[in-house]
């Protein structure tokens, strides 16, 4: 039997302390036995039962939030972030929808969208004005999600989008026309900040950046940063950074605690008390089409993407968070929080 109905499964939290990965463990040993007999079965039966330990129901937004998922640093997570949040929150029995605005299609490929040459995709309607309705599809494993997918063509829209009236708004009049009831739009965006990462941050409300936690995390954010607050002047005054998701991390290395601490004397209040740990099946995950919440939801990865989502949405509603789990850090004072926000960033 298929159990997608199971899969959204009611407003449940997260369990506090997901286990953690050690080197050379089989997580997914540790997971009971199956079920069903299909895989997606398996994955909505241990969806379920990581969401079923947990408590309280999430509140929903009372209008959509339009969150953009940006960084011009490649490869510092943005995408996993997109696709596995979107998950996280639908789990949760939202209705989300990912925006894929990547030439590089990872978020469609991560969600088990097809996204080769002909499929009508976010290129459509940016370009040819086609209506967002025509390209969203529904993720096949997760009730309440769906994608608008990125093919290969996009790759040209920079370039075609220039001589085309209102090159910056076309996404946000996309997604004004979309009907369709949503309580997330998460736009992952490519790795630089040319027309596609301001068509997203026109659309938009809110900004949500993963920072790796890496030397060098900070380097180049200022140049976004800056982009942020011109286009908040100029296209979009409403737009802001709400988030700060620190992903990779390792709480083995004092870099890791180290990049933490200094984005937390930056951002402060901004940065999700929730991190995301560096994890194997994160990694694995979209090589099988899968959101790491389908492919091992009881892994730390999974859970931490299920906190975040927590900590989002509670956030987004006002309510105060209190962390469930060892991902989520100790909170800094007010006064570290706010005192250096610009400091030392270029
Ligand atoms: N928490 C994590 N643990 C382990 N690996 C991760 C984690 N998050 C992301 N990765 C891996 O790091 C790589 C980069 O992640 P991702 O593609 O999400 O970054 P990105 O910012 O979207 O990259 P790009 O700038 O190219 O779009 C991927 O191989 C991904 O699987
Ligand atoms: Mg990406």
């Amino acid at each position: 039997m298929r159990s997608d109905a199971n899969i959204a499964g009611p407003m449940t939290d997260p369990v506090p302390g997901p286990r953690t990965e050690s080197p050379g463990e089989d997580v997914s040993r540790e997971t009971p036995p199956p079920m069903d007999d299909t895989p997606i079965g398996r994955a909505a039966q241990l969806a379920v039962e990581a969401l079923g330990r947990a408590g309280e129901g999430l509140p929903r937004p009372e209008q959509t939030r339009v969150m953009v998922v940006a960084n011009q640093k490649g490869g510092v997570g943005k995408t996993t972030t997109t696709v596995n949040l979107a998950a996280s929150l639908a789990l949760h029995g939202g209705r989300v929808l990912v925006i894929d605005l990547d030439p590089q299609g990872n978020a469609s490929t991560a969600l088990g969208i097809d996204h080769h040459a002909e499929v009508p995709s976010i290129y459509d309607v940016l370009v040819d004005s086609k209506p967002l309705s025509d390209v969203v599809q529904p993720v096949p494993d997760v009730e309440g999600l769906f994608c608008a997918p990125a093919t290969i063509d996009l790759a040209g829209a920079e370039i075609e989008l220039v001589s085309l009236v209102a090159r910056e708004s076309r996404l946000e009049r996309a997604i004004e026309a979309y009907e369709q009831p949503l309580d997330y739009i998460l736009i992952d965006c490519p790795p630089s900040l040319g027309l596609l990462t301001v068509n997203a941050l026109v659309a938009g409300a809110e900004v949500l950046i993963p920072i790796q936690c890496e030397y060098y995390a900070l380097e180049g954010l200022g140049q976004l940063l800056r982009n942020v607050d011109l286009v908040r002047g100029h296209l979009n005054p409403k737009l802001h950074v709400s988030t700060i998701l620190l992903t990779m991390y390792d709480g083995r290395t004092r870099l890791a605690s180290q990049v933490a601490d200094e984005v937390r004397s930056h951002f402060g209040g901004e940065v999700l008390r929730t991190s995301i740990p560096r994890s194997v099946r994160i990694s694995e995950a979209p090589s099988y089409g899968q959101t790491v919440l389908t492919y091992d939801p009881g892994s730390s990865g999974a859970l931490s993407y299920l906190e975040a989502a927590r900590e989002i949405a509670l956030r987004g509603v006002g309510v105060h968070y209190e962390a469930q789990h060892a991902h989520a850090l100790p909170e800094l004072s007010q006064h570290d929080q706010h005192s250096s926000m610009q400091e030392g960033i270029q």
